[in-house]
């Protein structure tokens, strides 16, 4: 491991911002590269053989020009598809985003969780699998957004995105009547990592309170156990943002708080 270490995250446009933030809090003393597949977003209109073709060779390309520590897929749409190839072909640690639904079911009080996330992730057989093996009991209802990772992206980006685009996409996940139903949902699972990005949108769109799970402080925390302590001075003005589009970037001020208040390169 090289010091300060390079940290690769990758995700299919800005939502894996949302998992940088948390890893740049735990772990200051590292270089990022933070790598927006723009040019094939949204991942989720995707088929999975085509998304398989597109991420695999692209992070061997960025790992040949930026030597990486270790890369982060900060992509559900993504991670519960490509991890095991990624393992197989590359030398380098990975550390994947996917639905965190053991935690949501373990916490859920009415037994009943959702899982908001892209179309494609919902579908996959990856889901399925952690549903059978960690609902213990739970109710899970799957929904798969087609237009909430664009409208984060949108909203980010300083466009106007209305409550009822947002409200339409989040209906689905609310089930049940009244408070007075014991088993209506009381957790949501943000299966997105574009979709905390508009957290305080969904809290306030939500019909009622829930509990909305995001797993970046949790991949944070894998991320700083794998690259052991850190042993040396913070590379504070390490951070670059690549888009594969190769547009010019013109978000630097938005984007700061997400690299700790660094400005990507
Ligand atoms: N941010 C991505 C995810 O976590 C997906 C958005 C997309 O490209 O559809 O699933």
């Amino acid at each position: 491991m090289s010091y300060p270490p390079t940290i690769l995250v990758f995700d299919s446009g800005l939502g894996g911002l949302t998992v940088l933030r948390e890893i740049v809090r735990a772990r200051p003393d590292a270089h990022y590269v933070y790598v927006a597949d723009d040019a094939f977003f949204p991942y989720g209109h995707h088929g999975e053989d085509q998304i398989i073709a597109r991420v695999v060779p692209l992070i061997g390309e960025l790992i040949a020009s930026h030597a990486p520590d270790l890369v982060v897929i900060a992509c559900n749409t993504a991670s519960t598809l490509v991890m095991s190839h990624l393992r197989h072909a590359y030398q380098v640690p990975f550390v994947g985003t996917v639905p965190a639904i053991k935690p949501a079911c373990a916490s859920s009080k009415t037994k009943r969780v959702s899982v908001l996330g892209t179309k494609g992730t919902v579908k996959r057989e990856y889901t399925k699998r952690l549903i059978a093996d960690f609902a213990q009991g739970c109710e899970v209802t799957l929904v798969g957004s087609a237009e909430l990772a664009s409208l984060a992206e949108s909203a980010l980006s300083g466009n106007d995105v209305s409550d009822e685009d947002i409200a339409a996409e989040l209906a689905p996940c609310f089930v049940g009547k009244d408070a007075s139903d014991a088993h209506r949902t009381d957790t949501v699972v943000l299966a997105c990592t574009h979709y905390p990005l508009l957290l305080d949108r969904l809290v306030q769109l939500a019909p009622w309170p829930v509990d909305w799970i995001d797993p970046a402080p949790a991949i944070a925390r894998r991320v700083s156990d794998l690259l052991g302590p850190a042993n040396g001075p913070t590379d504070q003005a390490g951070a670059e943002m690549i888009f594969t589009s190769k547009r010019p970037h013109t978000l630097s001020q938005a984007l700061m708080p997400f690299f700790g208040g660094r400005v990507p390169a």
